[in-house]
């Protein structure tokens, strides 16, 4: 597929998703949020595909916000059609894929950026990276999850703070709040998440994927997570990867797991 603002590339089981469009540092306009989800699914759908890493071009930026020329002059249905419409196409849709989605955050990553990165399944910054939700300073709230996934990850009361005083906080900060897992040296930053990716592909892809609908269940109204995690517990006894995993083990090497 031709993409015009991203970029893909793919080794080894790996395959990095950058959005490319430096000069607007990465700004999510409509076009590009299709692209990736356009992405997302083909590589989702692609088992050569095990660990997705997400991040953006250039070193100033993972991505600065929703581009927010294109909604300046929206109307309150306009408003509501793009934040439901990005929800479903992007934020909810990388939550919830099967393969283990990373994001890379080596810049700034706000709004819409930050919200992306939170849609991941887990974030690495590096040292000069800044997070936040500005929003509130353009007279309007997150729309892309950030109301619900930034307490999810740092607590109520410091979403309440960060997205009051629309403020960043730096690489180290969101890594005492649990919103980064590591930070590291940019030109180590790419290098370094790839190592966690190298360390999730020797594992059952079908394992891992059952784990994430399991843990995001935990997170839905209504849901229980318990019962899913019951569920996909036992639906692994049926795969061949359980079945190689368990062999190998008692075999005393190394399993090689398909995916099945
Ligand atoms: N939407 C659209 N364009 C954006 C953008 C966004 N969210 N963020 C940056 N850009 C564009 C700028 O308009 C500028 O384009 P131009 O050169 O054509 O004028 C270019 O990217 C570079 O940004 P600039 O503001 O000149 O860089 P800076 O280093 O002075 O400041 C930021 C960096 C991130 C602090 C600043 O760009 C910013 O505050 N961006 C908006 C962040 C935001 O509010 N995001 C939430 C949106 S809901």
């Amino acid at each position: 597929m031709n993409y015009k603002n991203i970029l893909i590339t793919s080794e080894n089981g790996i395959s990095q998703i950058t959005i490319n469009r430096p000069s607007k540092l990465n700004a999510l306009n409509v076009a590009t949020i299709q692209e990736l989800h356009d992405a997302f699914q083909s590589l989702d759908e692609n088992h050569e595909t095990q660990v997705i890493i997400l991040t953006g071009e250039g070193e100033k930026a993972f991505v600065a916000g929703a581009d927010i020329s294109e909604f300046a002059n929206f109307s309150i249905e306009e408003g509501a059609q793009l934040s439901q419409q990005g929800q479903e196409l992007l934020f909810n849709y990388v939550e919830n894929l099967k393969t283990p989605v990373i994001a890379a955050v080596n810049g700034f990553a706000l709004g819409g950026g930050l919200e992306l990165a939170m849609s991941c399944h887990f974030r690495i910054a590096s040292d000069n990276a800044k997070m936040g939700l500005p929003e509130t300073s353009l007279g309007v709230i997150p729309g892309y999850g950030g109301t619900q996934r930034l307490p999810q990850l740092i607590g109520k009361g410091r979403a309440m703070e960060l997205i009051m005083t629309a403020g960043m906080i730096d690489a180290e900060t969101a890594k005492n709040y649990g919103l980064v897992n590591h930070v590291v040296p940019q030109a180590q930053l790419l290098e370094f998440t790839k190592g966690i990716a190298t360390k999730i592909l020797r594992n059952s892809p079908v394992a891992i994927g059952k784990a994430i609908k399991a843990i995001n269940d935990n997170y839905k109204d209504g849901v229980d997570g318990f019962k899913t995690e019951i569920k996909n517990f036992g639906k692994c006894f049926g795969t061949e990867d359980f079945k190689e995993g368990t062999t190998a083990f008692l075999e005393k090497r190394k399993a090689v797991f398909t995916g099945k």
